[in-house]
């Protein structure tokens, strides 16, 4: 239970690291879309302890032992003599470079930070099933992971971004703050669209690769299977929402501010929407924390 909960934590921070910052690349529109030098420290920070966590949990579920009784060889060994040990440190470069990085605001700092971030994210490719084939398989299953990984920090990255815009207090936002809002959902529809295609395209091959098409037929008793198919009724949920904020609630919104009015019901409706859809994203994280110390099918 610990290890689900340590991957959860790591997955939601590391996403939220790269995504947002990513948000503030493409989707910059007013100062508020992108983190302060202070949230992005907090999150490094957390994210470091996190991995440290993480890193002594997964020596303790391989050596057998309880976390309280993990040596120091067996550390050693895990992070210096394993392809995960690698990706750890890599990760814990990163971190470190994007905390030495935090307050530094410059656009192309802005980008180093985000390719960092990146890096960070894509080293939980080998915590799960990601790194487990072998040959050309292999290798496809891996870089469809890591493009995973990456889509889906994007989408909850933005999410994060998005939300903080709508949930300020109508009363005391300007109607320049509204135009910049209007333009950061509208410019974000776009790019939202690229990251679900990626996470379609990348969830079928893990799906092919993970399941297979005789692993399909055990929807009714296996429990990767039963999981990964919740995961994806959650996101297809996920999907209508964000549908309804790009077709229906930011046209309401821009109506409103082209009729002079204060979207005080559009924002309402906006921030209701978001907040379900970030909830949604925090339950999918849960249950692909959980899928990844599960055995899937196709190895069974
Ligand atoms: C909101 C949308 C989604 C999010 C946030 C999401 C997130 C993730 C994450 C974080 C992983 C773990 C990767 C790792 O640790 O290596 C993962 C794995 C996976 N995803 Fe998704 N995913 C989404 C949509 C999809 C879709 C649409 C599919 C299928 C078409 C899919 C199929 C899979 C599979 C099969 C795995 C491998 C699970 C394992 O580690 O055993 N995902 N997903």
């Amino acid at each position: 239970m610990l290890a689900i909960a340590i991957r959860f934590a790591l997955y939601a921070h590391l996403m939220v690291l790269f995504g947002w910052p990513l948000f503030a690349l493409y989707g910059k529109r007013d100062k508020a879309s992108g983190p302060s030098g202070s949230q992005l420290l907090s999150l490094t920070l957390v994210a470091a302890l996190l991995s440290v966590a993480g890193m002594l949990a997964m020596t303790a579920t391989m050596s057998g032992v309880a976390i309280t009784n993990v040596d120091r060889d067996s550390i050693a060994a895990m992070v210096f003599e394993t392809p995960m040990g690698v990706a750890w440190l890599v990760r814990m470069v990163a971190l470190a470079t994007i905390a030495a990085l935090a307050f530094v605001r410059s656009p192309v700092v802005g980008v180093a930070k985000v390719a960092f971030a990146a890096a960070a994210l894509a080293s939980l490719a080998w915590t799960g099933h990601g790194a487990a084939g072998e040959a050309t398989k292999g290798m496809v299953q891996l870089v469809a992971d890591i493009v995973h990984l990456l889509a889906a920090g994007a989408w909850i990255g933005a999410l994060v971004a998005l939300g903080l815009m709508v949930a300020r207090n109508a009363s005391r936002l300007t109607s320049a703050n509204f135009i910049s809002m209007h333009h950061a959902l509208d410019g974000f529809s776009n790019a939202g669209t690229v990251f679900v295609a990626l996470l379609i395209i990348t969830g079928s091959i893990n799906t092919w690769i993970l399941v297979g098409p005789e692993g399909i037929g055990l929807l009714g008793g296996d429990p990767y299977v039963q999981l990964l198919a919740i995961k994806l009724a959650l996101f297809t949920v996920m999907l209508g929402l964000a549908a309804m904020n790009r077709f229906r609630l930011t046209p309401a919104l821009s109506r409103d501010l082209v009729a002079g009015a204060v979207p005080s019901g559009a924002l309402r409706a906006l921030r209701r929407s978001i907040a379900i859809e970030a909830g949604l994203a925090a339950s999918v994280l849960a249950i692909v924390a959980w899928l990844g110390t599960l055995v899937p099918p196709a190895s069974l």
